[in-house]
Order: structure tokens, then sequence, then C-alpha cells
């Protein structure tokens, strides 16, 4: 099983402090971990920072899993690319290889990104001319195309509508089950993450706020702290945990 752990990791944008001394137990594969935080908390930095594209203090230590099988979806997934989907979807795969022959291991692995987000149909299309879910949706396929066994994505549901977030976050507990990949992800629905994500990493105030199993660290008092916002937290009509947001926090 792959798990990773974060120990006394710091960032910083020039002489700008964005978080310092994240450290975590390790992070286990086979279940879905969130990241929460409110906007410019340093989700987003966190990830570079894990992926190596930012440097700083401190150590991301993976095992069970080399540090090429990690891959970071960011936020932004804009492309001015002049690529079909289905190019994007190879090019991703190919990332990493030397050869650009497609043996039929790996056009079968296209085929079934393309497939597992049921966006087969948009094979032949250009990436400029997406909508935002779908641009998202192509995203998460060059995401996972290459069956990373560490794979951080960031707010991968903000573009999708209902039944597209409820899909996507499906095929990644699954996937995460299936291959026992270590998934993190950067969410603002709470209630996603209370349904989906059995472990939850909070920033705040440049620091590491929580951690631990979602059931025992999202709670009332973790949500005004982290968004200033007032909270209840009631089983819904089938027994599951889900929050109702009442208004601002007082002082
Ligand atoms: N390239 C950069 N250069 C300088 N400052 C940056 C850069 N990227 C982000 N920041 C700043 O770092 C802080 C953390 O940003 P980050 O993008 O990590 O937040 P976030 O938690 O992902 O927020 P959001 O929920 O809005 O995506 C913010 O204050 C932001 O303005
Ligand atoms: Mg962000």
């Amino acid at each position: 099983m792959v798990s990773v752990t974060l120990s006394g990791l710091a960032a910083r944008y020039g002489r700008k402090a964005i978080f310092s001394d994240v450290t975590t137990p390790a992070l286990h594969g086979g279940r879905l971990t969130a990241l929460i935080g409110a906007n410019a908390a340093g989700k987003s930095t966190l990830f570079r920072r894990i992926a190596g594209q930012l440097d700083g203090a401190g150590t991301t230590v993976i095992h069970g899993a080399a540090p090429h099988d990690l891959r970071y979806m960011p936020q932004e997934t804009n492309t001015s690319a002049a690529l079909t989907v289905y190019e994007a979807v190879v090019l991703a795969l190919k990332q990493d290889k030397r050869s650009w022959r497609l043996d039929p291991a790996e056009l079968a692995a296209v085929d079934d990104a393309l497939k597992s987000l049921k966006i087969e149909d948009l094979a032949f299309r250009q990436l400029t001319e997406l909508s935002g879910g779908q641009r998202q949706l192509v995203s998460i396929a060059q995401t996972l195309v290459c069956q990373p066994r560490v794979v951080l994505m960031d707010e991968p549901t903000s573009a999708l509508d209902l039944y597209r977030q409820f899909e996507v976050l499906e095929l990644l507990r699954d996937y995460a089950r299936s291959t026992g990949a270590v998934v993190i992800l950067a969410l603002h629905d709470l209630n996603q993450v209370l349904r989906y994500c059995q472990m939850t990493l909070a920033i705040a105030g440049g620091r590491m706020e929580a951690v631990g199993e979602t059931t025992e660290v999202v709670n009332s008092d973790l949500v005004r702290r982290l968004y200033g916002v007032e909270a209840r937290f009631e089983a819904c009509s089938r027994g599951h945990p889900i929050m109702i947001v009442d208004g601002q926090a007082r002082g």
C-alpha cells in the first residue's frame, strides 16, 4: 500500500511565507483524503510544494511508489494548446516516456481514461472548443491515464454539474480503492468531504489546523476557525452526516 507523509513542509513566494511546519501522519492509499481551507489558505501552494514545483523546508516521504508516480492536477485547466482531447490524453500518458510509439496497452489506457470519464464522444474535439466542465473532465482523464500511485487534484469538481460531481467523486473513490493509490483532493464543498473523504487535512493561518479521520476533525469548531461561519452537523434521513450553514460567526 502506498502512503505519503508530510514532514515540516514550508513554502514561500519571494519573502512571503505561505505556510510552515505542515506535518501529517502517514496518509494511506486506498481512500480519499480531503485538503480543506479558506481561499488563499495555501492549498494549491501545498500541492505545488508536494509535487516538487516549489522549494522550501521539510520533506514529503512517499512509501510504496516512486516520485514519478505522482500526478498533480492544477486548479486552472484553461488551455490555449491546439490539441484534440485524444492528443492531450496521449501526451499526458507519454509525459515521462522515451518512445512516442503507442503499444496496445497504452492505446487501451487512453480509451479507458476517456471512457471512465464518459468523454469518448469528445475525443476529436479541440481543447479550446470545450466547455469549462468538459475541460475539467479532460484534465482528470489526463491525470489518471498513467495510473499514478499518488494523485493530487486541486478542486476537481469545481466546474462540474451535480451529476458529474457525483460521478467523478465515485470514480476517484473507486480508483483509490482498486489501485491503493493515495488520492488527495482540495475541496470547498464540505458535504462532499463528509461523504467521500475518509481523511481530512485542514490548513489556516499559515499552518496545519487539523489532520485526521474526517468524522473526528470536521466539526462546527473547525468550520468556524477555517471559514468564520456557524455550521451544524446533523444526520440526514439516511443517517449520513450533513453540514448546514446557519450564517457568519459572530466576533
Ligand atoms: N505565484 C504566486 N506568487 C505570489 N503569491 C502567490 C502565488 N500563488 C499564490 N500566491 C499567494 O499565496 C497565497 C496562497 O495561495 P493558494 O493559491 O495556495 O491558496 P488556495 O488555498 O489554493 O486558495 P483558493 O481556495 O482560492 O484556491 C495567497 O495569498 C496567494 O495570493
Ligand atoms: Mg487553490
